[in-house]
């Protein structure tokens, strides 16, 4: 069967290759796609095709004799997409209507509609970056979500080769998008919601890897906790303040002289003692690995991989840039050596030295003597790859490195990474890299975190408190509140900034800090299941709110407002000084998580916003499920689950298993089904695999606790009284 049509004209051709998920493949010639993976389906079925034309999905599709994709969608027209291709470059440009919006592109800070930026994915660390009008960051995910006439279309672009996207920028309504890459290849998307084609790109590109339990918890960090104290002082910083956490990082400064695989016994003297003493507090070690090798002879590892010959080379010697430990190499972590070896010695030193966690860094890559000239060579045994190549994607090939050392035990990944491409989500997780504390960047992380969301790195988050320069105790309130339900939640300062960690101001903020992230411990099993459907489905945890309300147009360009899964809402303040601000409510009734009041959705409201609140709502008829009083996260020790009732009925889905291990790829876990009504509260299991420690339930609704013995299958009459 041939599921490819191709149209050739004066020795020049476009094929189509129709994929499923609604996809289709346009290209002239395909780009190598070895660096990375895709997961790569292929359609059964081919529409026939007369004329240069054929309907696919609902949609009328022609391909013109100069190759413009020409597309309708109930006589409208979707797009019209020019497909050029010069000598030595290739152009995708397409026209919107005045009514578009134009979302994606991964990490780049500005707003979520992305008409009249200008964008370069040339995977980029500068101290000075995270304006709105940089074009370039740590992150390369050529992935567009358009919205134009009505319609929705997603643009993928596979090749790891630098793109540069002009979004209405130098013409207005105008989308180009250019490539020294030598071919036309991407990847077109069609369906009629948000979600549909968010979906089916990342099934392309992989759904991200299913995270522990654990990880949706509180994390603290610091460049750096300089020596053991200090890592016990945060610990019982902590503990004193009563506020709950999982995970501390360790930043470069535990390494002897910044080279990776060591700690500075001086500072550190037992490390293995020092995680085993945070293990006493449910708290976990996450240890920070960069990219470049401190050039040493006398440094074992840098000994090893030069004998092996696995670090990248420039006019026939091992190409020296400059990182944390001066001198430093580059290793070709796309060598099946290099994982092979890697993996091993990685896996070694966690166990050593008690670590959970795996935090990589510096891995655009990054050299402080500027950037690698772009014929440093990379290449491997029957590959040639120069750094041009390669650049975008060797964050990827680091982490795929070290992606499988937790296997072993069967537990699931704690790995994360600066610098990503389109398709590193489903090997590790991502963090924003470095903001700074300012209240502009609190604003920006939102649309942020959203659009790598739906770019599908949809585990991810901003440095809470901003990483940058000294933060003032409103803005720590404000961040924490603000990202209150974002994926990941991390504490992070940078060196000589002033001490960021929740307890280091005064009482108020502790007071506030601790009561979100109580919160957000409470919610934990609302979370979990939409990670659960992250991985499964490819949905995003956090999503910007036209992806819940497609059809409603006063939501296309919110960016100070987030949707948790189906039925939550965060509306945080995100400015200096301000205790008030406009909600706006998408259709339906609505309720205050904290206090009930109620809102009826498809207006705006002014709501106060105090100091020590933030605006989180609930969807009227849904069940939130909650877990009670955790300090920490531990799924065996877990035996009661909440269910809250928003409204007089309500149903949800809840999801749960051991929280750690890779035991739910043998369908090791349960779905339950919960719903209220007239009284009846009911929770069944539709799968059912997972021995759960749940014993007891306590539904909240009509103002009351009711408590209940928990079973997989219960139908119990409330009274209410
Ligand atoms: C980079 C990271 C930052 C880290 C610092 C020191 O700037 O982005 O998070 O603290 O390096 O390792």
């Amino acid at each position: 069967m041939n599921n490819i049509y191709t149209l050739t004209k004066n020795n020049k051709s476009l094929s189509i290759e129709f994929l499923s998920n609604n996809t289709l493949r346009i290209f002239d010639k395909k780009v190598k796609t070895d660096l990375i993976e895709l997961c790569y389906k292929v359609n059964k079925t081919v529409p026939e095709i007369n004329n240069d034309e054929f309907i696919y999905q609902g949609y009328h599709v022609v391909l013109k004799d100069n190759f413009d994709l020409v597309i309708y969608k109930n006589n409208v027209l979707v797009v019209s997409i020019s497909n050029e291709y010069k000598e030595d470059q290739m152009n995708v440009h397409y026209a919107l209507s005045d009514v578009s919006s134009v979302y994606g592109l991964g990490d780049k800070m500005a707003a979520m509609n992305r008409k009249g930026y200008y964008f370069r994915q040339w995977n980029t660390d500068d101290p000075v970056h995270q304006d709105e009008l940089y074009p370039s960051l740590y992150k390369s995910i050529n992935f567009l979500l358009n919205y134009t006439n009505k319609n929705y279309f997603g643009l993928f672009f596979p090749s790891t080769y630098p793109y540069e996207f002009d979004i209405s920028h130098k013409a207005l309504n105008h989308v180009y998008i250019n490539s020294k890459c030598t071919s036309i290849d991407y990847f077109l998307f069609l369906g009629d919601k948000p979600k549909d084609i968010i979906s089916n790109y990342s099934s392309l590109v992989g759904h991200p890897y299913f995270i522990r339990m654990k990880m949706l918890g509180n994390q603290q960090s610091r460049w750096s906790y300089n020596n053991e104290k200090e890592v016990r002082d945060v610990m019982e910083g902590y503990l004193k303040a009563k506020i709950p956490l999982d995970y501390i990082h360790f930043d470069i400064d535990y390494m002897d002289g910044f080279r990776d695989f060591t700690v500075d016994t001086n500072k550190f003297p037992d490390m293995k003692g020092l995680n085993k003493y945070l293990n006493s507090h449910h708290v976990e070690g996450v240890v920070i690995n960069d990219s470049g090798v401190k050039v040493d002879e006398n440094y074992v590892f840098y000994k090893f991989c030069k004998d092996k010959n696995l670090f990248s080379t420039y006019q026939g010697k091992e190409y020296v840039g400059t990182v944390w430990p001066g001198d430093a190499v580059f290793p070709k972590y796309y060598s099946k050596d290099a994982k092979k070896y890697f993996s091993e010695i990685c896996y070694s030193f966690m166990k050593e030295n008690g670590f959970t966690g795996l935090w990589n860094d510096m891995n655009e890559p990054t050299s402080f003597k500027g950037e690698l000239p772009l014929d440093v060579d990379f290449s491997i045994k029957g590959r040639e790859l120069t750094h041009l190549e390669e650049h975008n994607v060797y964050g990827e090939h680091m982490i795929r490195c070290f992606n499988s050392i937790w296997e072993k035990d069967n537990i699931r990944p704690y790995i994360f990474t600066r610098s990503a491409f389109a398709t590193t989500p489903k090997y590790a997780f991502v963090w924003n890299g470095d903001n700074f504390s300012l209240w502009h960047h609190l604003r920006l992380c939102i649309p942020q975190i959203l659009t790598m969301s739906i770019s599908g790195a949809m585990f991810n988050g901003a440095d809470v408190g901003g990483f940058g320069s000294d933060s003032t105790k409103e803005l720590v309130i404000r961040w924490a509140e603000a990202n209150v339900l974002m994926p990941f939640f991390r504490n992070h300062s940078n060196l000589n900034s002033k001490a960021q960690e929740p307890y280091a101001y005064d009482k108020e903020l502790e007071d506030i800090y601790r009561h979100y992230i109580k919160i957000r411990y409470e919610l934990i099993p609302y979370l979990y299941t939409l990670t659960y459907h992250m991985n499964k489905d490819g949905e995003p945890i956090v999503r910007p709110l036209f992806y819940n309300y497609p059809e409603d147009k006063n939501v296309l360009e919110i960016n100070d407002q987030y949707m948790v899964g189906e039925n939550m809402m965060v509306a945080p303040v995100v400015d200096q000084g301000v205790k008030e601000r406009i909600v706006y409510f998408p259709k339906g009734i609505w309720f205050d998580y904290e206090t009930g009041e109620k809102y009826t959705g498809g207006r705006s409201y002014i709501i106060s916003m105090p100091l020590e609140k933030t605006g989180i709502f609930v969807k009227n008829h849904c069940i939130i499920p909650v877990f009670s009083n955790l300090m920490y996260i531990d799924r065996k020790e877990i035996d009661t689950i909440g269910f809250k009732v928003f409204g007089n009925s309500g149903s949800c889905e809840l999801y749960d298993d051991d929280g750690i291990s890779l035991d739910y790829k043998k369908k090791v876990f349960n779905v339950y089904k919960v719903s209220y009504k007239n009284s009846e509260f009911t929770l069944k299991s539709i799968k059912n695999g997972y021995e759960s420690p749940y014993r007891n339930i306590k539904l909240y609704t009509n103002n009351k606790c009711y408590d209940l013995i928990f079973n997989s299958d219960i139908k119990e009459m409330i009274k209410n009284d």
